[in-house]
């Protein structure tokens, strides 16, 4: 397939969305990652996006805000991603009320990152739903930095991991990398309605989050107007 021949259809990925959890932005480690606490203000059920670094300080931010982390979602198993995985479910589990454990959302594509690990593992479906309390999110199947590579939708906000960055992409020259496959999966997300928040991976940005719209303006990458525009740009910058 080339990299051009499956426009997307603008709207169709945030067609129908459950309400959206409430969503809390934490920095962690020395790599500007960040962490996301997404939880039901109803249920107090929460999920940790690609918890990392600093699990001591992820379950105090958890505990303050009176919520039960059951569910890890990974955007992609690079190191710097998931390095906190193992020991945040080791200690919900180990944590009064944490009986139920948590399950790891992971692309199968990457699953292996976490064999011979006592996780709960669990697919995400492409444009399908996951539950967290009364509210959810949708996950969206975007390889091109990675394989596997998912960002996960709610109804005003994305989650991109290290597919967008405000003013960046991910870059495509790790294994499993493909910058045609990073094209496709940028133009699906910029196919998303122009106010939906971006929060992406890392900040590497001039602000924490960003916009779908303001991306489609500002960001070089998105700028481009053709693949092979891109493939240049993103080949020739390995930064980020
Ligand atoms: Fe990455």
């Amino acid at each position: 397939m080339s990299p051009t021949s499956s426009a997307p259809v603008p709207g169709a990925d945030a067609a129908g969305l459950p309400a959206a959890p409430e969503v809390v932005q934490l920095e962690v480690g020395l790599l500007q990652n960040f962490c996301e606490i997404l939880y039901c203000p109803d249920t107090r059920e929460a999920a940790v996006v690609d918890p990392a670094w600093e699990v001591d300080r992820l379950l105090r931010e958890a505990a303050a805000l009176k919520v039960r982390l059951g569910t890890i979602l990974v955007t992609h198993t690079h190191h710097d991603h998931i390095e906190g995985v193992a020991e945040l479910a080791a200690k919900v589990a180990e944590s009064p009320g944490g009986g139920g454990g948590v399950t790891v959302i992971v692309s199968p594509r990457e699953a292996a990152a976490f064999a011979g690990q006592p996780l709960t593992l669990r697919p995400p479906v492409d444009r399908g739903d996951i539950p967290i309390g009364r509210r959810g999110v949708r996950a969206l199947d975007t390889p091109g930095h990675t394989v596997g590579g998912t960002c996960y939708l709610a109804d005003g906000y994305l989650i991109t991991g290290d597919v967008l960055f405000v003013g960046g992409c991910g870059r495509t020259d790790f294994r499993g990398g493909s910058t045609a496959e990073l094209w496709k999966s940028l133009q699906r997300l910029m196919a998303l309605p122009e106010e939906t928040r971006v929060y992406p991976g890392h900040n590497y940005g001039s602000t924490p989050t960003s916009t779908v719209g303001r991306e489609a303006l500002e960001n070089p990458y998105l700028l481009c107007k053709s693949f092979e525009e891109f493939r240049v740009l993103r080949e020739r910058k390995r930064k980020a």
